[in-house]
């Protein structure tokens, strides 16, 4: 039979929502807390989704005998001291991405996961997950496209609810927040290491907290002579765009989001697969979900049943959010 689990989400906000819709109804899994500083909201998760308790005090539902596992789904600021009060009491841990917001805090974070390997913890990474990007993993890493490769990588939001994307460049940049995704991207995909970087930005607009910027690019050159870009921006004036293009001098990969999709969105994300010197198009279909929540949750379960690494190691973790980190640095320096 099964092992049951009990789960404390913490932080009932959009990411927090999208774990438990994708993991509330599965027979081996019962989400005992709803935690939210915010109470209200963790009020709504629990006449949503019924969950047995819920608290605005997230040592309370950690310290709590019945739970096994602990969803990290606050922002980065608060996410070591939450691990601290994991550890301390032997919980397992799914925590979002980026582990936190300094490159000290991201140093304890790694050093606390590895003096206590019992715990298992499995950072949010969840392109890593993400059948569409494991695909194009598959290929890039088979020579499908050659090297060296060139990714383009865009993630401009143009954004509805200000307030919200205000609430937080108050917290973090848009580089760090989205950022460690794509550097532990074009690592995953080359085998390679990011050996330069290159970053720029801005504070284009007056009600963005003043030493952050809600517009960065940051340039990466690979071991293997790779070379990429991430761009991300929060703004009331850019457009929307979700650019993911990967060309080398043998074709090119670009992935087309169910959404972005003109028709058949309910069959997935296409990915376009161009071959040269034969100049011949592919197009493969691939089934899968925007943010496989539930996926990246079972991966946890074998973590702990079975004793598997994480994915990404939290090496490759660490290494994503060094590169951020760098490049939100040099930024900030020069706004
Ligand atoms: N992997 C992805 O695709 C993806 C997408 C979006 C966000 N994220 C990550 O998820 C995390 C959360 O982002 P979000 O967009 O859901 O933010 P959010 O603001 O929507 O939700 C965060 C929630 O945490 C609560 N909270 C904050 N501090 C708390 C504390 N100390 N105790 C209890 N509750 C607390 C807030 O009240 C809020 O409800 C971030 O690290 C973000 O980078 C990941």
């Amino acid at each position: 039979m099964k092992k049951r689990y009990n789960v404390a989400i913490i932080g009932c906000g959009g990411m927090g929502e999208a774990h438990i819709q994708e993991n509330y109804y599965k027979e081996n899994i019962r989400f005992t807390y709803a935690c939210d500083c915010d109470l209200e909201r963790a009020v709504m998760f629990q006449r949503k989704y019924g969950v047995d308790y819920i608290t605005s005090d997230y040592k309370e539902c950690i310290s709590d005998d019945k739970v096994d596992i602990v969803i990290i789904a606050t922002r980065p600021k608060s996410h070591l001291d939450i691990l601290r009060v994991c550890i301390q009491y032997h919980k397992h841990v799914l925590c979002e991405k980026p582990i936190c917001d300094t490159l000290e805090a991201g140093s304890t974070f790694l050093r606390l996961v590895k003096e206590h390997p019992e715990i298992k913890v499995l950072v949010g990474h969840i392109l890593r997950h993400n059948k569409t990007y494991q695909r194009a993993a598959e290929m890039i890493q088979a020579g499908a496209i050659g090297k060296p490769v060139i990714f383009r990588m865009v993630q401009n939001h143009h954004t509805m609810n200000w307030e919200r994307y205000l609430s937080m460049l108050r917290e973090v940049s848009p580089l760090l927040d989205c950022g460690v995704h794509y550097a532990d991207i074009i690592q995953w995909f080359t085998g390679a290491k990011v050996i330069d970087i290159q970053a720029t930005g801005v504070r284009s607009e007056k009600d963005v907290p003043v030493g952050n910027y809600n517009y960065g690019l940051v340039t990466m050159r690979m071991s293997d002579g790779s070379v990429g870009y991430y761009e991300a921006g929060y703004s009331n004036t850019l457009s929307a765009q979700n650019v993911k293009e990967f060309a080398g001098p043998k074709g090119r990969i670009r992935i087309i989001f169910a959404k972005d999709r003109q028709e058949h969105q309910e069959e997935g994300d296409l990915i376009e697969f161009y071959r040269y010197p034969e100049k011949e198009y592919e197009m493969i279909n691939i089934r899968c979900s925007r943010k496989p929540t539930g996926e990246q949750f079972e991966y946890l379960l074998q973590m702990i049943e079975n004793n598997l690494p994480p994915v990404p190691s939290m090496e490759e973790v660490k290494e994503a959010f060094d590169i951020m980190i760098q490049a939100d640095t040099m930024i900030k320096h020069n706004l």
